[in-house]
């Protein structure tokens, strides 16, 4: 091998080791095909919106049906904007999406559940099962769980990844996460 060759060869290598990162970087991707002004307007000013994949048409139907009652807040919207959204999140729900996140949920959901939130379902369990309550509820700088984006940089961009997930104020230690101030 000559030393132009050896550097067109570098250079190859360098540009395919980075793109296997960059895709590696983003296991689960959420995003929904379809976008939705209306959804994004009405359901993301208390919070963040959730991907519609993220649960079951029959759970997106029941939380629709109850906006009054919602989680302890009003939530309430006209009868033309209920049927448009809740149209959006059935059209777009997990069983019409073939992507990791989807699969998974409803693979470890029963027949007879019907989540009402993001957080409830098995499948997000499992995979928050290195998260207590103390990381969270007690934690100034996350609050609640549902506040995905306080530990995923990208979820406002439907993009998760264990291998980035952050608890603010804890570090990853071997198997745990413990609080930074304890070292
Ligand atoms: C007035 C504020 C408000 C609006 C508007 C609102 N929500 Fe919520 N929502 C909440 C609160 C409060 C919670 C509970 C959050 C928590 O537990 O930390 C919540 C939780 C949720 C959850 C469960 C999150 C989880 O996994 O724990 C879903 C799903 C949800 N909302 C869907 C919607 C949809 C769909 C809309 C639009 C129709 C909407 N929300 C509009 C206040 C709101
Ligand atoms: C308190 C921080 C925190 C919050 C809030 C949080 N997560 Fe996570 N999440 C994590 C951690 C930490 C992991 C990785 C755990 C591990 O290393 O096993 C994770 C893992 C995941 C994974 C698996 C990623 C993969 O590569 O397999 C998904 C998907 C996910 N979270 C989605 C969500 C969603 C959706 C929400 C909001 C409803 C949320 N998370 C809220 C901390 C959080």
């Amino acid at each position: 091998m000559n030393v132009k060759s050896m550097v067109l060869f570098i250079i190859v290598w360098l540009a395919t080791a980075t793109t296997g990162v960059a895709e590696e970087r983003v296991r689960i991707d959420v995003q929904a095909k379809e976008k939705s002004a209306v959804y994004d307007k009405e359901c993301a000013s208390c919070h963040m919106a959730y991907a519609p994949s993220m649960l079951p048409a029959r759970s997106w139907k029941k939380i629709m049906s109850d906006l009054s009652n919602h989680f302890g807040d009003n939530a309430e919207v006209s009868k033309e904007v209920k049927q448009q959204v809740t149209a959006y999140l059935e059209r777009n729900a997990a069983e019409h999406n073939d992507g990791r996140y989807a699969k998974s949920m409803l693979g470890l959901l029963g027949k007879q559940e019907t989540p009402l939130r993001v957080s409830g379902t098995t499948y997000f369990k499992l995979m928050h099962d290195l998260v207590k309550p103390h990381m969270v509820a007690m934690n100034a700088k996350v609050k609640t769980i549902a506040r995905c984006n306080a530990c995923h940089h990208q979820a406002l961009q439907g993009k998760f990844n264990r291998m980035d997930a952050r608890i603010p104020d804890f570090f990853k230690r071997g198997n745990r996460f413990v609080p930074d101030r304890l070292y």
